[in-house]
């Protein structure tokens, strides 16, 4: 038996399922940034960009170093506090105060700055923030940790990812490689987030086989039905993974293209002000 499509549905708007296993159409927008604006004293942090977010999508963010990249992804995780504009998430007006309220919002973050706790293990640093608790002997009061089902749980998101190479999770962070240091950061946003996931250079530091690895999360991530937003200067990296890339330019936006539209060669010469795009 056959199952009739939806009278709406065609073959160009074909819905995915999401996170939660609902469906959804790609056109949807999930984060929409307007007019953002934000001066460190004299210098422009940001001059009143505006971006959006689809669901499912890699949305690459390229530009030179001090374009505003890092400042851009800060002003919609509530890193910080934008001077003018607004974001609206699924439609809703949102103010972030601190990358707290993001992260209940359902956003994960891999800030460029790597925040993992070394001396503790991968399970600890999963959970870091959300440990979870199980009833003590005395009831509630006393709750302690509950370890066994965090490593566990951890162990599982791991897999789920895809992430073959670490296989302990009682193993602290500190002993694992760059790029598997990494690989527990970004399985952290893959697995928290409702929304979407923020990577703020997350290949800088690694090696190509590490670069891979990472590369693959991402697109495990959108399988998941999450979009993601990734910051890099990688070009190949970007071409492969992005469906659209937004390329930020002196604290502005130089334009959006995708790598249907552009080359890498080009995408450079609109990073670096020698060709300007037209803007539709
Ligand atoms: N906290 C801050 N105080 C003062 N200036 C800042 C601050 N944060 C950012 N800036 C300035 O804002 C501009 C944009 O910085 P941002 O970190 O967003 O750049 P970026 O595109 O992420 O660069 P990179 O590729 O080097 O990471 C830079 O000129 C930077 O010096
Ligand atoms: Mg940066």
């Amino acid at each position: 038996m056959t199952t009739s499509p939806t009278p709406t549905a065609t073959a160009t708007d074909e819905k995915y399922r999401g996170p939660a296993g609902e469906l959804v159409d790609p056109s949807t927008t999930v984060l929409s940034a307007r007019d953002l604006v934000k001066t460190f004293g004299r210098v422009i942090g940001l001059d009143g960009v505006s971006f959006d977010l689809k669901a499912g999508e890699v949305l690459a963010i390229i530009g030179d170093n001090g374009a505003g990249k890092s400042t851009l992804i800060k002003a919609v995780t509530g890193a910080i506090v934008p001077d003018a504009g607004q974001v609206f998430l699924d439609g809703r007006e949102v103010h972030f105060r601190s990358p707290q309220d993001a992260r209940q919002a359902g956003i994960e973050t891999v800030y460029q700055t790597l925040a993992v706790a070394p001396a503790l293990d991968i399970a600890a640093n999963m959970f870091l923030g959300r440990e979870r608790r199980r009833k003590g002997p005395l009831g509630s009061i006393f709750r302690m940790l509950d370890k066994s089902g965090m490593k566990t749980d951890a162990g599982k998101s791991m897999a789920n990812l895809g992430i073959a190479t670490i296989q302990n999770m009682s193993q602290a962070v500190e002993t694992l490689s760059g790029g598997q240091r990494q690989a527990v950061a970004v399985a952290r946003a893959a697995t928290f987030a409702t929304k979407f996931v923020v990577l703020d250079e997350p290949t800088a530091a690694l090696g190509v086989k590490e670069t891979g690895q990472v590369l693959n999360l991402i697109q495990q991530i959108k399988a998941k039905g999450l979009p993601v937003i990734l910051i890099s200067h990688n070009m190949p990296n970007v071409f492969e993974v992005a469906d659209r890339i937004h390329i930020a330019r002196l604290g502005g936006c130089a334009g959006v293209i995708t790598p249907q539209s552009h080359t890498p060669t080009e995408a450079v010469a609109i990073m670096t002000g020698a060709t300007t795009l037209e803007k539709g």
